[in-house]
């Protein structure tokens, strides 16, 4: 193949950005399309979420969907987006997605998980304040139209201690924040973590408990947290102290946060997440908890802000743009992490297999068959896919390709240059 057929080929398969078609449906934020414009992208954006067949017609045809959390991406769908490199969960959760068949079709997605840990831990404070001066009951009483003020059981957090349980990205917001109040901060995580500014770290939560007038609960939804507040945990909290979660339903058993509560066991609660909640506004909503005195009920509401909002626009379209132009999968939920250097006017290939025993022997013979010399390998896998970004310094990245998307075991290849 001459020097100017390798080329033709190329430029066939490679990716100019004005040919790139990326669809912004649901009202995602327009940080995120002033990003996509920027590059030079084609964008067409639509307000609501797609149906299934509707989004079968529209995913042919496009190289970068953004979605947030109403449209279902099935296998259905990803099974006609023949030409879809990437995927964007403009929220927090990815369920909507079928992520096994995205993975199986090539398809990276990205999420922006940690975009409103601020407004979540901004809450927490704010919902700290508000316990411990009983903010709730003196409002409901006002708006009833009855004058009681009184000092009683109202107190400063100033020199109280907070027990923060899981101390993740939310958690160690949370711990600078009430340091800055003036509050003592404990923790307790299951992994080794580095504590910020004074925060403690304890080897167990009965030590938290005993220590604590606030406990506040920041771990994720695994098996392992499920329930890990019961009625055996409520008994270990200080007499009067108060229990925040705006962590996962599923954490704290509300029968015995109800029973803790009633029986005033607790000074008062905080909770923004619920076993079961409902699916849309106007919803009914009913707990054990409703009605109960001090305790702040909230409609998981924790990380909805309009800055989380315009933040999480940002991270992911950073995210999809990144990996459009650099094959960079970093955050992604369904592929396997590489973080390539810049191009500097090398040829990349980028290529997503089966992973399966021999491909990486198969693609360097194709490289060394037309003499290609590899700049720069990276290879990460997961049980179910490899991904493969190759530099080379010769212009034969369209033969490359063609041979490599030959490879039965090749799920999508691409060439950047
Ligand atoms: N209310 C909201 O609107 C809202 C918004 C964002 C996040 N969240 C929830 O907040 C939680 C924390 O989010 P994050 O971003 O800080 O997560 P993260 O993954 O950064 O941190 C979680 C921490 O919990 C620890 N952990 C796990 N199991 C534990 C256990 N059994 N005991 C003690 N520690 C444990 C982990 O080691 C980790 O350090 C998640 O459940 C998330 O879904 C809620």
């Amino acid at each position: 193949m001459t020097a100017e057929s390798n080329r033709a080929q190329s430029e066939e398969t490679s990716f100019p950005k004005s040919q790139i078609r990326v669809l912004l449906l649901e009202g995602i934020h327009p940080s995120a399309q002033a990003l996509v414009r920027e590059q030079g992208f084609q964008l067409e954006v639509v307000s609501g979420a797609l149906s299934e067949s509707e989004l079968v017609d529209r995913i042919r045809d496009i190289h970068v969907l953004g979605i947030r959390s109403k449209t279902q991406v099935t296998a259905r769908a990803l099974a006609e987006g023949r030409r879809l490199l990437a995927l964007g969960a403009f929220c927090i959760g990815t369920n909507q997605i079928d992520l096994e068949a995205a993975s199986l079709s090539g398809v990276a997605v990205f999420n922006a998980p940690f975009s409103n840990t601020r407004s979540v831990a901004e809450l927490v404070m704010a919902e700290i304040v508000a316990l411990s001066r009983k903010l709730v009951d003196r409002s409901q009483e006002m708006h009833a139209g009855r004058w009681h003020k009184v000092a009683s059981s109202c107190r400063e957090i100033r020199n109280k201690t907070l027990g923060i349980i899981g101390y993740g990205h939310i958690g160690t917001q949370v711990g600078v924040l009430a340091e800055t109040l003036g509050m003592n901060v404990v923790f307790y995580d299951v992994v080794a973590r580095l504590p910020i500014g004074n925060n403690r770290p304890l080897g167990s939560m009965q030590e938290l408990f005993e220590a604590s007038d606030f406990v506040t609960l920041h771990v994720p939804q695994t098996p392992e947290t499920r329930g890990l507040i019961g009625a055996r945990q409520l008994e270990q909290m200080k007499p009067g102290s108060y229990l925040l979660n705006l962590s996962r339903g599923t954490v704290v058993d509300i029968e015995a946060l109800a029973q803790a509560l009633k029986a005033t066991h607790l000074g008062g609660a905080a909770v923004d997440v619920f076993p079961e909640e409902p699916e849309s506004n106007g919803d009914g909503f009913t707990s054990p908890l409703r009605g109960l005195r001090n305790v702040i009920l909230t409609p998981h509401v924790g990380g909805s802000t309009e800055e989380a909002q315009e933040a999480i626009g940002r991270e992911v379209a950073s995210a999809l743009v990144k990996f459009v132009n650099t094959g960079a999968t970093t955050g992604s939920v369904n592929f396997p992490e590489v973080e390539p250097p810049a191009l500097h006017g090398r040829h990349r290939i980028l290529n997503v297999h089966q992973n399966v025993p021999g491909v990486l022997s198969k693609i360097n013979r194709i490289v060394s068959d037309v003499q290609a010399n590899i700049e720069s390998q990276i290879l990460a896998t997961d049980p179910r896919i490899g991904y493969l970004v190759m530099d080379l310094n010769r212009e034969v990245s369209g033969e490359v390709r063609a041979n490599m998307s030959r490879l039965e075991t090749s799920i999508r290849t691409r060439v950047l240059y």
